[in-house]
Parts: structure tokens; C-alpha cells; sequence
């Protein structure tokens, strides 16, 4: 099993100086309210690419007082993987080590995959197309890590792009140079989104039946539409560039830019009942979430050439009875990557047994009890 085997943080948000040493097995942390427990996932997901699992700044994550920056590292199979917040002077970057050398985001991207689930998450099949949108695209930047570049060079043209509108007189020229970097971006978020979809949907297919349902899922987006059906990037990008100059009058009077892939949505209906997600209730809606999660974990398992993900759960456990909790400790042991868990009580992984090592966490530190 993929597993990380030693874990040290320095400075990282209430951990002064923290050390783990584990044998492998999966993780279940358990400890009262504010003890440090998603402080704990939200360190490791920094081994992940893009901002982790609450999208903090890498500032944020110093902890307070600290003098310097932040390190995370790891022991990941048999590799030392570390990542900190490096400061010198008014300067500070993100600083990557790959066994004790300097290395670059996209190396550690090979070696290392995570997926995470948390409470911020339930609301995202009543919340916005936004909120589902960032949370599909996490699952993207699993599979595919250049597509958190991808969706910052779109974000970087659309922002010049609405400036220049705002401005009153277009030189076309411009708009027409801002357009095409926003739409080379878009037709490569829009088919790494299509890509994806459609193995985490084989993904879901294949799952078993049982407490966690499944969903049917699709992608609302014109250009994202096109990718599914096949068209090429060439198709996708002349369509996307095309849509962008007719629409500068209207995005002019709007202020912003209204159409694109930036403004897709995730679609999922909940396969037993036929209902948008969005009207499930919220244990269905929960349920339907983990089923999800754990199918972009067989997803990225099964994609062959890279390593198995890392599996992040902070307090999947709390809000499931007593049977759906021994169901998903049975799927997580059948995953070929480690699952690491949060809950306020020692019980709610009693029927993960000896399958995790259990550890109390404690204002700053944790103690390995079995
Ligand atoms: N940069 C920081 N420096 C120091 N402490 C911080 C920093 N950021 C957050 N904290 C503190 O870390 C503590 C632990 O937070 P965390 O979210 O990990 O708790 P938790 O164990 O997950 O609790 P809960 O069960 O309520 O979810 C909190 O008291 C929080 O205020
Ligand atoms: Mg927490």
C-alpha cells in the first residue's frame, strides 16, 4: 500500500515541532474540538498541488508566532518528500525537497496524489455551480496536475480581459491577443474536465452496490460538451475564441465575462432515486458525496503510470451510523493508498480495528495508542 511512513511538520498552523512515525497502516485521528486534527490532513494535502484543503494562503499556514515559514515532510513509500514556506528577509516561497534536493512542483506531482473529503464539501450539490466547479476540479488537478496551472493562466486573461472592457475603447488587436490566451487555456480545462469525468463516471459504475449510491454525472459547458464528444483542441479553441469576440458588447455592459469555462457546472443526480443531488436530502446527499470520493480514488488508482492517491477524510466517520461506517472502513482497506481520518472520538473507528493506527491528538501533539 502507498502510505506515508513518517510525517514532521515545523511552524504549521498550531503545531510547533510534530513527529510521526507510522507503520504503514491506515491513520485514524482522533481528539477534542480545535485540537489540531484537519491542521494535521490540511499539512499533508500540501504535498498535493495547488493551495490544500482549505485553500489557505501559504502565509496563513505559518503558525502564529513562528519566526520563519512552515515545513512539511514525509516519508512516502520509500522517498523523503518535503514542502515549506520558505522566508528570507520580505521575501517567502514555496520551497519543494525531493529526497534533500531542490526540486520542482511538477516532480513531486509524480510522486504523490491525494484526495480529500470535508465538511465544506457537503453543501456542494445545493451550494452554487462555483463550489461544485472547484470541487471537480480538485478532482482534475488529481489526475492531471497542470490543469491548477491551466485554470491560472484562464483566470490571469479573463481578469486583463474584463479590465480592457471596463475600460470603455477596445483596441480589438488587444482583446484579440487576451482572447486567444484565454481560450488556449479554456480548451485545455474544458478537455482535461471531460477526460476526467469520464473515468471518475466508469469509476462510479464500477463501484459495488451498498450504502454509498451512486451518481450520474455531466458537465454543463459548451466547450466541455465539445470535449466529450470528441472534437480536438484546435475545434474547441477556434469555437471558444469566436464566443469571446461576440460577446465583448454584452460582457462589456456586464462587467464581466459570461460565458466560458468558468462558468461550467458539475451536474449529478442521485442514481437510486433519479433526483437532482441538489434535492436529496443531506444524508443522501453526504452518502452520495463519499461515493464519489472514493470512485476518484479507484479512478486515479486505476490510471495506470502513477502512484496510488493518498485518501484524506476529515469527519467523513461522525455523520454515518454504525453500519456505514464499517462499510467505508471495508472500501478504504480495499484502496490501494492510505486513508487518513478525523473524529472527535476514539469509537467512531472501532470497526477499522488493527486495519488503522489510532492517534490521539492533542493541542499541538499526538500520541500513537494502537
Ligand atoms: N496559523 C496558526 N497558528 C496557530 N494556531 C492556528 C493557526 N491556524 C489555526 N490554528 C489553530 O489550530 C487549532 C486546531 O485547528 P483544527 O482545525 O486542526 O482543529 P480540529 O482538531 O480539526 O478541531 P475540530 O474537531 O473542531 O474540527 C485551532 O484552535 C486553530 O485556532
Ligand atoms: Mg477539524
Amino acid at each position: 500500500m502507498t502510505a506515508l511512513t513518517r510525517l514532521r511538520l515545523k511552524d504549521f498552523r498550531n503545531y510547533e515541532s510534530l513527529s510521526l512515525d507510522l507503520d504503514g497502516r491506515h491513520v485514524c485521528l482522533f481528539g477534542s474540538n480545535g485540537a489540531g486534527k484537519t491542521n494535521l490532513l490540511e499539512a499533508i494535502s500540501q504535498l498535493g498541488p495547488g493551495r490544500g484543503l482549505r485553500s489557505a494562503s501559504l502565509s496563513e499556514l505559518t503558525r502564529h508566532g513562528a519566526e520563519g515559514g512552515w515545513t512539511v515532510s514525509a516519508n512516502l513509500d520509500d522517498r523523503r518528500i518535503g514542502v515549506g514556506l520558505e522566508t528570507d528577509g520580505g521575501s517567502a516561497k514555496r520551497v519543494i525537497r525531493i529526497d534533500g534536493a531542490p526540486s520542482q512542483a511538477g516532480d513531486l506531482a509524480e510522486l504523490v496524489r491525494i484526495v480529500w473529503l470535508t465538511p465544506a464539501m457537503d453543501s456542494i450539490f445545493r451550494g452554487g455551480a462555483s463550489d461544485r466547479r472547484r470541487f471537480f476540479d480538485r478532482q482534475v488537478m488529481a489526475h492531471i496536475p497542470s490543469h491548477g496551472t491551466a485554470a491560472a493562466r484562464y483566470e490571469r486573461a479573463m481578469r486583463e480581459r474584463n479590465a480592457l472592457l471596463e475600460r470603455g475603447h477596445v483596441d480589438p488587436a488587444w482583446a484579440d491577443a487576451i482572447e486567444t490566451r484565454m481560450a488556449e487555456a479554456g480548451a485545455e480545462l474544458a478537455i482535461n474536465r471531460a477526460s476526467v469525468l469520464e473515468s471518475l463516471q466508469a469509476a462510479v459504475d464500477a463501484r459495488p452496490e451498498g450504502y454509498f449510491p451512486k451518481g450520474d454525472l455531466s458537465l454543463e459547458g459548451e466547450a466541455e460538451t465539445s470535449a466529450a464528444a470528441g472534437e480536438d483542441f484546435k475545434t474547441i479553441f477556434e469555437s471558444l475564441t469566436e464566443t469571446y469576440r461576440s460577446m465583448r458588447r454584452r460582457d462589456a455592459a456586464a462587467g464581466r465575462t459570461l460565458t466560458g469555462p468558468h462558468r461550467s457546472d458539475l451536474k449529478v443526480i442521485h442514481r437510486p432515486t433519479g433526483m437532482v443531488a441538489g434535492d436529496a436530502s443531506t444524508g443522501q446527499q453526504k452518502a452520495l458525496l463519499i461515493g464519489l470520493i472514493l470512485a476518484s480514488a479507484t479512478a486515479l488508482a486505476g490510471d495506470g503510470g502513477g502512484p496510488a492517491p493518498l485518501l484524506l477524510l476529515d469527519e467523513a466517520a461522525a455523520h454515518l451510523d454504525a453500519n456505514r461506517r464499517a462499510a467505508l472502513f471495508d472500501e478504504l482497506s480495499a484502496l490501494p493508498g492510505q486513508s487518513w481520518l478525523t473524529g472527535t472520538e476514539r469509537f467512531l473507528f472501532d470497526a477499522f480495528g488493527d486495519r488503522a493506527q489510532h492517534i490521539e491528538v492533542d493541542a499541538g501533539g499526538a500520541a500513537i495508542l494502537a
